[in-house]
């Protein structure tokens, strides 16, 4: 990465983010990571690990440190090139929690109410629903119209927070003038929406009390393995897509996300056979595409010296290319320049 990549051929600008907690998933990985992965040779790619995101919910300081690491090992290890696509950590460029202060200020209370991560995060943590949980959709904003992204690679769940920033930007260019770009959301075929294994109605996520409801990209081959076996399916015993089929659904989406083979290919393949051989397939494909990942996690983690350098130089280059969209939007409300 070198300053001549802020001038690179017209390229469409990709953001996206991540939070590091301390489980990275399936869901994450077929959802969002694995098109960060694909879209870095076409677009101008920048990414972030979103640690100022994670403290909207209580974190230990001695975990929460390690997690940040763990999440930027592993995004390496998934194949962020940080050569090519800058890749920093979300708290080191501190125009995002200057941009998002600003936009707390043009986006309205209705608005906020209505975000349905709000609404189901503050159910699950109802003694700490901070005001952080609540504003955190302009910080996301922020993030994202502060390097004028074209394009946002996330999962389902994410996108009714990316019509809220296409809104705050509407609104802040209505009235200043044209000010920031207005992204569109990127939502892969496959693996927009990994859901539970346990309840295949919910979506995969992290904080499901239930373990075997989600894997783990780091999750070792025999707990993989076992969270296959048991996930719930129905009583057809029919590999194929269907109404009601919900875990078989979901296994058949995962297998193709994870082999490239159509939903069609994956039910002529199974035809005849029992879940508990689709399930066993799932879980070996599952386990056969975290392998290389999990192995090169190992090498990024134990080499403190290059994370500390890449991390660096990625959020050196974040600052120069945001700092220009805060000074701009500054301006037109009206600050006075340093
Ligand atoms: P987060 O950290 O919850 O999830 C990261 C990405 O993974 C996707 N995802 C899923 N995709 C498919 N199936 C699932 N079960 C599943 N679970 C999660 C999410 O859609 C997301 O793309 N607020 C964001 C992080 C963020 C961000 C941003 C994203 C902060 N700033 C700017 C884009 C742009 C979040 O909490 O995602």
């Amino acid at each position: 990465m070198s300053d001549t990549a802020e001038i690179k051929e017209k390229k469409k600008v990709i953001f996206s983010a991540i939070q590091p907690s301390g489980t990275i998933t399936l869901g994450n990985y077929l959802g969002a990571l694995r098109n960060w992965v694909k879209l870095q040779d076409d677009y101008n790619c920048i990414y972030a690990v979103a640690d100022l995101h994670a403290i909207t919910v209580r974190q230990d300081p001695k975990a929460f440190r390690q997690n940040i690491l763990n999440a930027y090992a592993l995004f390496l290890a998934c194949g962020i090139d940080p050569e090519k696509s800058p890749f920093f950590i979300q708290s080191h460029v501190h125009t995002h929690a200057e941009l998002a202060w600003i936009l707390n200020c043009y986006t309205q209370f209705g608005e906020l109410s209505r975000m349905t991560q709000f609404k189901d995060k503050s159910q699950k943590h109802a003694d700490n629903i901070n005001a952080g949980l609540f504003t955190y959709p302009s910080l996301m904003a922020a993030d994202i119209l502060l390097y004028q992204a074209d394009l946002v690679p996330i999962g389902i769940d994410q996108k009714q927070h990316l019509e809220l920033t296409r809104n705050i930007a509407e609104r802040f260019n209505g009235i200043y003038g044209n000010t920031f770009k207005i992204p569109e959301p990127y939502i892969g075929k496959v693996g927009a929406k990994v859901m539970s294994l346990q309840d295949p109605t919910k979506k995969m996520s992290k904080s499901d009390e239930n373990v075997n409801a989600w894997v783990a990209i780091l999750d070792n081959p025999d707990v993989i393995m076992k969270k296959f076996k048991r996930a719930v399916t129905d009583s057809e015993a029919v590999v194929r897509v269907g109404e009601g089929k919900d875990g078989i659904n979901n296994l058949i989406g995962i297998m193709s996300a994870v082999t490239g083979k159509t939903e069609d290919e994956i039910a002529v393949e199974f035809e005849g056979k029992g879940y508990g051989d689709f399930k066993t397939a799932v879980g070996e494909a599952v386990v056969e595409t975290v392998r290389p990942i999990q192995e090169k996690f190992n090498d990024y983690i134990n080499n403190k010296d290059y994370l500390t350098e890449t991390y660096r130089k990625s959020a050196e280059f974040a600052l120069r290319l945001s700092q220009r969209t805060l000074d701009k939007a500054m301006k037109k409300i009206g600050y006075v320049a340093r």
